[in-house]
């Protein structure tokens, strides 16, 4: 079935489209650190698909890979068919590609609402001359943006917390306002950096349920990292799994789930 170029409809009954991002043996270095081994997968238009693996496993280094935040010294990245060159962040956010991170990075001081605003950034068409000549249009934008940023906190039910200092906000829901923050940018490729990383399990629930509504609803591709194994079986179509920047499965929950090498890897097999 995964072999369908057009795509394929899953057994919840969601579609799922051709490749729209093709890492092709990619092996990333730092120094003398081999993070990321010839590593090669695709991620289709309109799926959830994990990258997981133990600390260290290169998961991170390869989402900067995909983010193209990092250059891979070998191999190449294939977005929508073309090789894809460096590119600066804001060349990314205009490519349809948003983030979150690893550890949260939001603006401490201001409120929800402002630092979702921040995500409508690449959504800014009028400079400040045109803003002088264009006062309308400007106001018309502005407002435009906050439209799109309301519907967002709408969506992830953070309304009641809309006004407040985004650093009075527990752990839990700071992650979930960069998450707004990142739809705001209304991406095609989202990747997501551990989300539930440090939530309870009521949390992570929460984030799970919101997760599956936006690819159901806006239709978003999404990439993610994850630790808790329960969590990713339940949330992806596909798997990448890596250790020690190898690729050692790839393929359904299920398929991974009953590979060997993947299993020793979780179990602590040593590896020499
Ligand atoms: N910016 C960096 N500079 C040097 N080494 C790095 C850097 N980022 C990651 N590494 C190294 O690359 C390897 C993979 O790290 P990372 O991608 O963060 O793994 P994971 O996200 O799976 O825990 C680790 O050995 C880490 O120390
Ligand atoms: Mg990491």
């Amino acid at each position: 079935m995964l072999d369908q170029a057009d795509g394929y409809v899953t057994a919840d009954g969601r579609q799922i489209g051709p490749v729209v991002m093709e890492m092709q043996n990619i092996t990333l270095r730092f120094g003398g650190v081999e993070a990321i081994k010839d590593i090669s997968f695709d991620i289709r238009e309109g799926e959830v698909r994990a990258i997981i693996g133990p600390n260290g496993a290169g998961k991170s280094s390869m989402l900067n890979v995909i983010s193209g935040f990092y250059v891979p010294q070998e191999g190449q990245v294939l977005y929508k068919g073309a090789p894809r060159p460096a590119m600066k962040p804001f060349e990314v956010a205009r490519q349809g590609i948003a983030r979150t991170f690893q550890n949260i990075a939001l603006f401490e001081g201001m409120s929800v609402l402002d630092n979702v605003m921040t995500g409508r950034l690449t959504h800014m068409k009028t400079g400040m001359f045109s803003q002088a000549l264009w006062k309308g249009r400007a106001e018309a934008e502005e407002t435009e943006n906050r439209e799109v940023a309301e519907k967002i906190i709408d969506f992830l039910e953070i309304q009641a917390i809309r006004k407040t200092p985004v650093a009075r906000l527990p752990y839990g829901l700071k992650k979930r306002v960069e998450l707004a923050r990142a739809l705001a940018a209304e991406p095609n490729l989202l990747l997501l950096d551990e989300p539930m990383a440090g939530m309870n399990v009521e949390e992570k629930e929460d984030m799970s349920r919101f997760i599956l509504s936006m690819n159901d609803e806006f239709g978003t591709t999404i990439a993610l990292i994850e630790h808790d194994m329960g969590v990713v079986m339940d949330l992806s179509d596909r798997v990448v799994v890596m250790d020690y920047g190898k690729k050692i499965g790839d393929g359904t929950p299920d398929e991974v789930r009953n590979n060997q090498d993947v299993i020793d890897a979780y179990l602590g097999v040593s590896h020499d």
